[in-house]
């Protein structure tokens, strides 16, 4: 822990602040975009704090801020093509430039890379600073890694006390996302990453600029990131964040009556809801939405909820920082109430889901979406899952003809608590994506709703993807005489492989409704009857 002051914007504050971080010292300051971590630029010393006081991965480069453009001198080593173009007319704003870095700029803000990202701000706190410091200042955003960029003093207070020197309280922030990141260091000018300068701005100056394909999709896996700081998991609330595409109309639908979870909507759409919601500005109005999103996803924490459904903004404009912030918040799952209705459901082993599922699917002209079987799809031979399952729990889990020995596994996976959860964030996130994917597919033919038929529901957290849940439920003694038969199995192991899952009543508990699939109740009627409650949902 170190002292940290806390400073209002004035002459004193600016002076004082200037001072510690002419000293070597790291501050909390205002920028119009959101607030930076701020050190000497020049003192690699002072710029590893910031990297230890955030926790921030030793990869990830840092912008430096400058006042005025006569301090380009020394940060960059040439100015490209368009650099002043650009600076002409969005400096000062949030804008950064990546140029060739120049003598001055220490490995510890470049992170080893021969280039520089350069911003001007136009926050009057940012600037006067900068010139009280003398020196160009670099600062990535002043949250904790990981959590939403601070939007208030109060966020970065939250964030970095006793981690930082001073903060400097400047208000909030006008544009309330991150700067624009251009790269002008190719052959072709590339966005980075979205913010409060648009694509289309950057266009009117530079003529055609290439997109990265990680400002709206995930980074695959060891694929090289353009910018370093969009591999990293970002602005993640502790709720899972899921983004809803699609009229408010089926949004509203889609949330009513949900347990636990909360809505992201725009101005005028809480009250409308059943469920807790925080408003994020008028609909198509992008401008309020990146002003407020941040505040909103730290605002989540406070709640005591499990899932926050997110209405899906504009993409045009700044709606492309908003989305792209979003995106993240939401490990990009989004899915669309336009399109086919997800039902979920699942159930304990011998319980007859299959059966259910295969009737429903039927009467209904419901289409099928079967987990497990994505489950053994994904570790084919060869598969990138097989080889990220053999590296977490041993080469020997693959057979000598290249298949997954599932047993071997198995009883790895199932042996602790920490071994499960492994294999969970291995396989659920691909399930879930193939499950949507397929989902997708089907609203493409026109279905208007698929059962996503899955064990591992809950633990999977596919739930919260579906309109509603139904557990297929019987009796223990009634399951285990089914799996002794259906599998020619001992009683012994019949019972070993229900101790591994949920109970009957933990299935119950989690689920929307129950469908009772044993004498005397009738499984077509129980089914008729659960389609019936829910058709408001999915018709
Ligand atoms: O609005 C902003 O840009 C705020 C305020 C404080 O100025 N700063 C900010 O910094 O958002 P940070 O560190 O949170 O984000 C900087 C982003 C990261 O994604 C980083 O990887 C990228 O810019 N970046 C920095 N230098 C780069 C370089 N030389 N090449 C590619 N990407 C770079
Ligand atoms: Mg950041």
């Amino acid at each position: 822990m170190i002292e940290t002051k806390l400073f209002e914007y004035n002459e004193d504050g600016v002076r004082e602040v200037g001072e510690i971080l002419r000293n070597g010292g790291i501050a909390g300051i205002p920028t119009e975009t959101v607030y930076g971590l701020a050190a000497n630029a020049f003192d690699g010393q002072a710029v590893a704090k910031i990297f230890r006081a955030k926790g921030r991965p030793q990869d990830n480069p840092l912008i430096v801020h400058i006042w005025d453009i006569s301090q380009l001198d020394g940060v960059v080593g040439s100015v490209p093509d368009g650099a002043l173009a650009l600076a002409e007319k969005f400096w000062p704003g949030p804008l950064s430039i990546i140029m060739p870095k120049g003598e001055k700029i220490p490995d510890e803000v470049s992170c080893g890379l021969d280039t520089v990202a350069v911003r001007m701000p136009s926050h009057p706190a940012a600037r006067d600073i900068i010139k009280a410091a003398g020196v160009p200042l670099a600062a990535p955003s002043a949250n904790l890694s990981g959590s939403p960029s601070p939007t208030t003093a109060k966020h970065v207070i939250d964030d970095m006390w006793g981690r930082a020197e001073a903060i400097l309280d400047g208000g909030s922030c006008d544009v309330g996302v991150e700067s624009t990141v251009v790269s002008l260091v190719g052959e072709k000018p590339r966005l980075l990453r979205p913010g409060g300068i648009s694509l289309e701005q950057l266009e009117s100056v530079l003529g055609e600029v290439e997109v990265d394909s990680a400002v709206l999709s995930e980074l695959q896996e060891n694929a090289k990131a353009a910018s370093p700081g969009m591999k990293y998991k970002h602005y993640s609330p502790k709720a899972r964040v899921i983004i809803v595409k699609g009229s408010f109309e089926n949004y509203r639908r889609f949330v009513s009556g949900k347990k636990n979870c909360a809505a992201l909507c725009f101005d005028g759409e809480g009250k409308l809801l059943n469920i807790p919601f925080i408003e994020i500005g008028r609909e198509h109005d992008s401008a309020a939405q990146a002003h407020l999103l941040f505040e909103a996803l730290r605002t989540l924490d406070d709640m005591d909820i499990e899932t926050a459904y997110a209405r899906c903004p504009d993409t045009d404009g700044v709606g492309l920082a908003v989305i792209n912030r979003l995106l993240r918040a939401a490990a990009f799952t989004v899915i669309d109430v336009d399109g086919a209705m997800i039902i979920g459901l699942t159930g304990a082993t011998g319980s007859g889901k299959s059966t259910v599922a295969k009737r429903l699917c039927e009467k209904y002209g419901i289409a099928h979406i079967d987990c497990d079987a994505i489950a053994k799809e994904i570790t084919a031979p060869n598969s990138p899952v097989l080889a990220q399952l053999a590296s977490g729990f041993g080469e020997d889990i693959i057979l000598d003809d290249g298949s997954l020995d599932r047993a071997a596994l198995a009883a790895r996976a199932f042996a602790s608590k920490e071994a499960t959860k492994r294999l969970n964030s291995i396989m659920h996130p691909i399930i879930t994506s193939k499950a949507l994917a397929k989902v997708n597919a089907f609203t493409q033919e026109g279905k208007t709703a698929v059962l996503l038929d899955a064990a591992a529901i809950f633990e999977s957290k596919i739930d919260k993807l579906c309109a509603f849940t139904a557990v297929v439920s019987a009796p223990a003694e009634i399951r285990l005489d089914r799996i002794m038969f259906r599998d020619s199995i001992t009683r012994e192991k019949a019972i070993h492989r229900m101790g591994a899952q949920l109970s009957d009543e933990e299935y119950a508990k989690k689920a929307d409704v129950v469908l009772y699939n044993y004498a005397p109740y009738d499984t077509d009627a129980e089914i008729v009857k659960i389609i019936d409650k829910y058709k408001e949902k999915i018709l």
